[in-house]
């Protein structure tokens, strides 16, 4: 399992387990005991996510038979938008806490740079993330969150928080793939250190989707005796990025972890400059969130 070192040194899987739309026991036990007898060390949720009890619950009954403790595993979660502001950020770190069962977390995220039910131009967004990161930088300090980031942050965002921050954001977990690379939010983003998560490295939709049925990346997997799934993540992690790859079937599970294979520079160069011919953005957009 390769590891990503965070600016502040903490260390992190370069791939960990994704649970958007992983809702209800069943699901959440059939796929993080799946990942976790696979050998993933990370798993990502959030708050809206509406599955932190189901995450604590299975790793509770599944980590001590693996041999593994907490301490082992790099759990992150984020802040609903609807808990931007100084006390109701307060409220939904703790509140993520306990319903992960847990008393610090390796990871917290403001999940989206606007707030639920404002209009996407209201002024109160920049002033009440303002509030959540300084929320977020507080409990840092006080060793409850190991590290500290954003998500679904623009240039933008991330220019305006520079401002005002103590602590430069650990993490930015963005929409990154082979049809929506976001070149210059990368390059801002290794100037100043903050590492970049990648999501919907899949593209969302699965094998009916547009981009793991991509004829591009369909032939290169084809060529090195991959899946297109591994090819896709493997982009990821050869660009510096972690990935959260999402899937409730073992088999994808355990396909998704193996990474240990070569992708050439001929074809890496095709992936880079996919979004060329097919640009494609599968998640939702906070570039127009002031
Ligand atoms: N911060 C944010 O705003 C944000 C937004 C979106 C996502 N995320 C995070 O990123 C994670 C991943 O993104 P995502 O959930 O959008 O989707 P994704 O990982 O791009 O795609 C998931 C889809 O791919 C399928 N799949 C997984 N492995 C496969 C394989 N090896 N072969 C074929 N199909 C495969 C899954 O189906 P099966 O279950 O059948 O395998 C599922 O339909 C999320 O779960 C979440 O943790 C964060």
């Amino acid at each position: 399992m390769t590891e990503i070192t965070l600016s502040n040194g903490v260390k992190m899987p370069s791939v960990l387990l994704g649970t958007y739309r992983t809702r209800g026991p069943a699901a959440v036990e059939l796929s993080v005991k799946s990942a976790l007898e696979s050998g993933y060390l990370g798993i990502d949720t959030a708050a809206v996510y509406r599955n932190h009890k189901d995450i604590a619950g299975t790793l509770a009954k599944t980590l001590p038979g693996l041999n593994l403790s907490r301490r082992d595993i790099f759990l992150t979660s984020k802040l609903s938008p609807q808990d931007h502001g100084t006390e109701k950020c307060k409220d939904g770190i703790l509140k993520c806490l306990d319903e992960l069962e847990t008393d610090y977390l390796d990871l917290f995220l403001i999940h989206w740079p606007g707030v639920q039910k404002l209009q996407l131009d209201d002024p109160q967004n920049k002033l009440l993330r303002a509030e959540s990161w300084r929320v977020l930088e507080d409990f840092y300090k006080s060793g409850k969150l190991r590290s500290i980031g954003v998500s679904n942050y623009t240039v933008q965002h991330l220019e305006h928080l520079m401002e005002h921050c103590t602590v430069v954001p650990h993490v930015n977990q963005v929409e990154l793939h082979p049809h929506y690379p976001q070149d210059d939010l990368v390059k801002f983003c290794s100037t100043h250190s903050i590492h970049l998560q990648a999501y919907s490295s899949l593209g969302q939709n699965g094998v009916s989707g547009k981009l793991l049925s991509s004829k591009s990346v369909l032939e290169i997997a084809s060529n090195i005796d991959k899946t297109p799934a591994q090819v896709l993540l493997k982009w990821g992690v050869l660009r510096g990025f972690s990935v959260l790859p999402k899937s409730t079937n073992p088999e994808h599970i355990k396909l998704n972890l193996n990474l240990d294979f070569h992708i050439s520079d001929l074809d890496m160069t095709t992936l880079n400059n996919l979004h060329c011919t097919e640009f494609e953005k599968y998640a939702w957009d906070p570039a127009n969130i002031i």
